[in-house]
């Protein structure tokens, strides 16, 4: 007997402020709008065979609550950008500390070239990977290398 294996799932995490994308700070963050980030990623995801879904919210609690989810539903990768709460959140990073799948963090921006506050990440050593400072290119090459990682 063959058993049929769904396809692996991918979750995008989008932190505070990035449903602004294209027109906050575009020197900064580019002028690429969240939707067309998110239009990419699906793209990606339907040529390496993986299921997209992405998720976006200004606030903590929503963001843990989606990690939480993931976790029921044994997503099989997590791309998260935490936006400001990358540099404060306890609650996210002990959500994340739940999952046993490949997650990368991605910045937009370098966020080592930036003040010091955004200079400490703490989900940093949580997660399997981060690329920071590629634009929204770094999210697809996120995606690209959990497809390796997924297998
Ligand atoms: C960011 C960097 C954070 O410091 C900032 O608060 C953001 C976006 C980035 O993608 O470069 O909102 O995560």
């Amino acid at each position: 007997m063959t058993a049929i294996r769904r396809k692996p799932t991918v979750l995008v995490i989008h932190g505070p402020n990035l449903n602004m994308l294209g027109r906050r700070e575009p020197e900064t963050y580019g002028t690429e709008t969240l939707d067309q980030i998110n239009q990419g990623l699906k793209a990606l995801g339907s040529d390496l065979g993986i299921d997209v879904t992405v998720f976006q919210s200004n606030y903590e609690g929503a963001m843990v609550e989606a990690i939480h989810k993931a976790f029921e539903e044994k997503t099989d990768g997590i791309i998260i950008n935490p936006a400001a709460y990358t540099h404060t959140s306890v609650a996210i990073k002990d959500a994340l500390l739940m999952l046993s799948c490949p997650m990368i963090e991605v910045h937009l921006s370098n966020i080592y070239k930036r003040e010091a506050f955004r200079h400490k990440s703490m989900v940093s050593d949580v997660v399997t990977g981060q690329i920071a400072g590629l634009g929204s290119r770094g999210y697809r090459l996120a995606l690209t290398a959990l497809a390796e990682l997924i297998g």
